[in-house]
C-alpha cells in the first residue's frame, strides 16, 4: 500500500485508513466465494450505511432461524460486518448463511463471484453536498482519519478524491455504470427519509422476503432516527470514545448543507457536479422539499 499521509494509503486506486486492513487481505477478496443467500450493503461513506444495515439486520432478525445464534450477537456491525475489515473476526468463510455484509469498496475491488448475479446487493446513495458535509463531521470526530484544519480544505479533498474510499463521483459512477454485471438495487438516503415504509418495503421484496404489514411496519418503527439514536445495538456508541469522539447519528437530515456550504462553495460545487455527472442519469434530491 502506498502511504499517502499519516492517515491515508492508497492501494488500487483506493484510500484506505492505516492500519485497518493489508493488501493481501484485499487482494485475497478475488478468491473470496460468495454463496448464492450472501447479501451486500454497499455505499460510499455516510451515505446511510448504518442505518440501512440496521433494516437489513431487522428484516432478516424476523426470521425464526439461528434466532438464538443472533441474540448473541450483539449490534449490527457483528451481524453485517465490513467486508473490507476483518478486524480479529473469525474467517467470514466460517459464517452460517445468509451472511449479511457491509462495504465501502469500488467494483473492482469486490469478489468477482457476485457477478454471477445471485447474491444480492443493496447500494444506497445520497446526495453529495449532504454526503460531503456528514464525512467533515465524521473526520472532525473519527480518530483514524485526520481532521480537516476547515470546511473549505476537507471539501477541495473531497472533491479531488483524497479522502477515504475514493472521489464519490466514481464511486457512483463506477457502481451504476456497472450495475447490469450485478443483481443490484439502488436506493437513495433521500428517498428512504422521505418515505421509509416505501424503502424498507423495496428492500424487503428484493431480499425476496415475504413480510406482512405489520412485520414492515416493525422494522420502520425499529428503523427510524429517534429510535435507532436511543438503541445501544444500532447507534454504534459501541465503538470505543478513543475511536469515535462524535456521534454516527448526528441529524440525519436532508439539506444540513445549506447550513455549511457558502453561496460561493455551493456554485463552484455545482460546476463540478455538472462536468463529472451530467451524462449518468441519476438524479439526487437536494432538500427537504423533494427538489431534484
Ligand atoms: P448526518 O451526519 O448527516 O447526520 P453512514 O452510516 O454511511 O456513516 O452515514 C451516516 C449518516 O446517516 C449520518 O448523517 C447519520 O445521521 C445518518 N443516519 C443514520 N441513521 C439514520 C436514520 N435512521 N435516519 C436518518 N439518517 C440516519
Amino acid at each position: 500500500m502506498e502511504q499517502l499521509s499519516s492517515y491515508l494509503c492508497r492501494y488500487k486506486n483506493y484510500n484506505f485508513a492505516v492500519g485497518v486492513t493489508t493488501a493481501e487481505y484485499i487482494d485475497s477478496l478475488q478468491s473470496f466465494e460468495i454463496r448464492d443467500s450472501d447479501v451486500f450493503l454497499v455505499t460510499y461513506p455516510k451515505s446511510g450505511t448504518i442505518w440501512t444495515q440496521r433494516i437489513i439486520t431487522c428484516l432478516y432478525d424476523l426470521e425464526e432461524e439461528r434466532a438464538e445464534e443472533r441474540a448473541e450477537e450483539p449490534n449490527t456491525l457483528e451481524r453485517m460486518p465490513w467486508l473490507e475489515y476483518r478486524e480479529g473476526r473469525s474467517d467470514y468463510a466460517l459464517r452460517p448463511s445468509p451472511r449479511l455484509f457491509a462495504s465501502h469498496l469500488t467494483p473492482a475491488l469486490m469478489p468477482p463471484g457476485l457477478k454471477d448475479k445471485k447474491a444480492k446487493i443493496i447500494y444506497v446513495m445520497r446526495n453529495p453536498k449532504d454526503t460531503l458535509v456528514s464525512y467533515y463531521h465524521f473526520c472532525c470526530a473519527w480518530a483514524q482519519l485526520e481532521t480537516p484544519s476547515c470546511f473549505q480544505d476537507f471539501m477541495e479533498q473531497f472533491l479531488a478524491g483524497n479522502v477515504g474510499a475514493e472521489s464519490w463521483f466514481d464511486h457512483i459512477r463506477e457502481w451504476h455504470s456497472k450495475r447490469d454485471q450485478y443483481n443490484i438495487l439502488f436506493l437513495s438516503y433521500e428517498d428512504m427519509i422521505l418515505d421509509l415504509k416505501t424503502a424498507v418495503t423495496k428492500i424487503c421484496r428484493f431480499l425476496g422476503k415475504n413480510l406482512d404489514k405489520g412485520a414492515v411496519e416493525q422494522v420502520v418503527e425499529k428503523s427510524t432516527f429517534k429510535n435507532m439514536k436511543q438503541d445501544p445495538k444500532a447507534n454504534y456508541k459501541f465503538l470505543p470514545s478513543e475511536i469515535m469522539k462524535g456521534d454516527f447519528m448526528r441529524k440525519g437530515k436532508i439539506g444540513d448543507w445549506k447550513n455549511m456550504f457558502t453561496v460561493a462553495q455551493s456554485e463552484r460545487f455545482d460546476q463540478i457536479f455538472q462536468q463529472r455527472m451530467m451524462d449518468t442519469p441519476v438524479r439526487f434530491i437536494w432538500d427537504s422539499t423533494g427538489t431534484s
